[in-house]
């Protein structure tokens, strides 16, 4: 079993291994790590530059090859929605509601930061995802993503038989809610939403319910784990670095609200550049774990088909072959020509790679950029004794015992 401890450890060894090692080696028998940055692209560029869907249960059921879909059409449907979506009004929504998260706690004691950031990013995500819940059904889909966020950040296994059963309970039911939606939506008995999932009531008959299940299920894990852990390493950053809390309040203050709500990297260059920094120093998931479905020469080692390999930005972001001073935070390197700047574009993959890069970046980085409008401009975040906070490492950095107080400004 993995535990906290050993999560840690194991992301130190790999780092220190990929130092001496040259980026990519066998962490054991049937597992490569991709840590080198042109190996990474390359790998994954190969890997799934064919992938297609097939319909698992239909494939059994029926003893024939279901039509398979091309997962560039799943992604392209992602990609329209939330082109749709990157509007000044759906961004104003979005920050509303990450006000309302933040006002359930606004002056308490000890707040608990971590698990602030994860409510306020999947809180304001969800309606993006999936729309038009009731609030039972809004509860169910949140229970579940809870549930599932609690066993990656504590690294808890479900314990006992009533334990496993209550995942399992809730991880149905909330797969019971969105094939309801996705029905009612096809059948006309519930208003099509301008989300993620509704692109996939047009492709049912193509899809298939348990495709298009996946597919939202899909989206609706990415909203549940990196966002999150992504806001809680900008509020670790604004308590641990006040100068730059500064400059982004006197940019963030200052800003055009209609500009910036429009076109936030745009409008806050500064803030930009932090977020982007966060994102290098602190990146979440810190390793991705992907199955070879072709053989590759990696120049260094070859991996066959079916053999596991391990991808991590966060370790390309902290490999002083790709970065200077890595370890240190200045958002300052993403200026042009900056000298301690990326040694090429290969070196910054927050958002992973093509062909199976994220499709929510921009969203990603505007929410973030929205959380420091937050806390700069309308509210004020204090934390005990920031010097002396940790980061454990969980499937993404976790800043440890991070509690404080929020008041508004
Ligand atoms: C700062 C926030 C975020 C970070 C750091 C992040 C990071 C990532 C990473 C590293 C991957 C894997 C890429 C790969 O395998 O090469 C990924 C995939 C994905 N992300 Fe994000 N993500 C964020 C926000 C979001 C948001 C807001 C959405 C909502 C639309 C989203 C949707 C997805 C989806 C659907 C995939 C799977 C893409 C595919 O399989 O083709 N992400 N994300």
């Amino acid at each position: 079993m993995t535990t906290p401890h050993h999560a840690t450890d194991f992301l130190h060894d790999l780092r220190r291994r990929s130092a001496t090692e040259g980026g990519v080696f066998w962490v054991d028998d049937g597992l490569l790590a991709v840590f080198e940055p042109h190996a990474a692209r390359k790998v994954s560029g190969a890997n799934w530059s064919d992938l297609v869907m097939h319909d698992r249960l239909t494939d059994l059921l029926r003893r024939r090859s279901s039509t398979p879909v091309r997962w560039t059409r799943v992604r392209g449907a992602w990609l329209t929605q939330l082109h749709r979506l990157a509007t000044a009004e759906h961004n104003v929504r979005m920050l509303e509601r990450m006000e309302l998260t933040v006002g359930e706690v606004l002056g308490e004691d000890d707040v608990d930061l971590v698990m602030l950031a994860q409510e306020v990013a999947v809180r304001s995500l969800l309606p993006l995802a999936l729309s038009g819940l009731t609030d039972r059904e809004a509860a169910v889909v949140h229970e579940d993503l809870h549930q599932k966020l609690v066993r990656l950040i504590a690294l808890e296994p479900v314990r006992g038989p009533w334990g496993r059963l209550l995942f399992t309970t809730v991880q149905v039911r909330a797969g019971l809610v969105v094939r309801r939606v996705l029905r009612q939506r096809a059948s006309g008995r519930r208003p099509r939403e301008l989300d993620l999932a509704d692109p996939f009531v047009d492709l049912l008959p193509e899809l298939g319910m348990d495709r298009a299940l996946d597919v939202v299920t899909a989206v609706l894990t990415a909203i549940g784990g990196p966002p999150g852990a992504a806001a809680a390493s900008v509020l670790y950053e604004l308590v641990r670095q006040p100068e730059w809390t500064e400059r982004l309040t006197e940019e963030l203050a200052g800003a055009d609200p209609e500009r910036f709500f429009a076109s936030p990297t745009r409008t806050a260059p500064v803030t930009h550049r932090f977020v982007k920094e966060v994102l290098r120093m602190w990146s979440p998931p810190l390793v991705l774990m992907r199955q070879a479905r072709q053989a590759f020469d990696l120049g260094p080692a070859t991996l066959k088909e079916g053999q596991g390999y391990l991808l991590s930005p966060h370790l390309i972001h902290r490999d002083g072959r790709n970065w200077q001073q890595p370890d240190t935070f200045d958002p300052d390197r993403f200026l042009p020509d900056a000298p301690h700047g990326p040694a090429d574009k290969a070196s910054y993959v927050p958002f992973g790679w093509a062909p199976k890069n994220c499709v929510g970046a921009d969203l990603g980085t505007t929410q973030l950029m929205l959380l420091c409008y937050l806390m700069t401009t309308r509210y004020h975040l204090t934390v005990p004794d920031p010097d002396a906070l940790t980061v454990a490492y969980r499937f993404a950095p976790v800043p440890q015992a991070f509690r404080g107080t929020l008041a508004q400004r």
